[in-house]
């Protein structure tokens, strides 16, 4: 399907500053162009408009609660919109919280059209914490657990009824930074977490094989790639680095692997901090992986 381009200047759910330059530096990294030689029809519809981060400490366990829920309910606007008219949007974040919006649009989409949505979150971390037994009170560490029905009503009822995703549809690949509240809570909700040691284990092959089983031709794939997912010695520009992630050709194999199921529907790129970054190369890193997620690739044998 066509494409359509959706900014989201904001950090307005991060621990630092700078994400919201995330969607003006893929652009200055050639996405859409990038996008195009794959032969792909793109609009870029522009950046949403939002509150200014206020940079306040946490009140009752979130930080800008009421900026996070008006961000995402414009998010949840415009992704559904481009939905609806029959366009694959890729919301270039902007941080994680906005997940709450974009995926809590898809999942709607999903019910409306009796698709079966399976969601691949792409990230060091799990993004399962409440405002109980969060160590930052930052939103971007909390829409996983937003979405499956835990969190304030403003967020886990955003698009719908909470919960807005059951917890089956999701995989999550990548993990290797968990809070221990976080991980009690992962397990209770019984997510299925692909994390560092496991594809460490099995290698990135095996591992996506597994997360992609299933996957038929009523399933709408969202990819939530938050660019903290790759090893921080390929990606410096972000906010929250872990050591220990894939590399540059387990990062390939894993893009490569999706696009071959031919089912993505909707993605994200969040966590993009450019005042974090040198001379833009993680922006064009996240280019580059993108364009293997549309179906660039090396193989001599397609
Ligand atoms: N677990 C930490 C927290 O909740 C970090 C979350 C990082 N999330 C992200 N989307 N980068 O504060
Ligand atoms: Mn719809
Ligand atoms: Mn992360
Ligand atoms: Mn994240």
């Amino acid at each position: 399907p066509p494409i359509s381009l959706i900014g989201a200047p904001t950090d307005i759910g991060a621990g630092h500053r700078g994400a919201a330059m995330g969607p003006e530096a893929l652009r200055v990294a050639g996405l859409a162009d990038a996008l195009r030689s794959r032969g792909l029809d793109v609009i870029d519809r522009g950046n949403l408009g939002g509150p200014a981060n206020p940079w306040q400490p946490p009140e009752q366990g979130y930080r800008h609660l009421s900026e996070v829920v008006a961000w995402n309910r414009a998010v949840a606007q415009a992704v559904g919109a481009e939905l609806d008219g029959g366009r694959l949007p890729i919301l270039l974040g902007g941080d994680h919280c906005l997940a709450i919006g974009s995926i809590g649009a898809v999942a709607r989409h999903c019910r409306e059209r009796g698709k079966t949505l399976r969601v691949l979150w792409l990230d060091a971390h799990a993004d399962f914490n409440t405002s109980t037994i969060t160590p930052s009170g930052n939103v971007h560490g909390m829409p996983v657990a937003c979405l499956c029905g835990y969190g304030p009503r403003e967020l886990t009822e955003l698009a719908g009824a909470a919960p807005m995703l059951a917890t089956d549809a999701i995989r999550q690949i990548g993990i290797r930074s968990v809070d221990p509240g976080e991980k009690r809570l992962v397990r209770e909700a019984g997510l299925d977490i692909y994390d560092m040691r496991y594809i460490d284990e099995i290698g990135m092959m095996r591992a996506m094989a597994e997360a992609l089983d299933g996957i038929d031709a009523n399933t709408h794939l969202h990819v939530s790639f938050d660019v903290d997912f790759l090893d921080p010695t390929i990606a410096p520009g972000v906010g929250t680095t872990i050591p220990g992630g894939p590399n540059y050709r387990e990062a390939q194999l894993c893009m490569e692997m999706i696009a071959d199921t031919g089912r993505i529907g909707s993605l994200d790129i969040v966590e993009l901090n450019p005042a974090l970054d040198v001379r833009n190369q993680t922006a064009l890193l996240a280019v580059d992986l993108v364009e293997s997620l549309f179906g660039k690739s090396t193989l001599m044998r397609d």
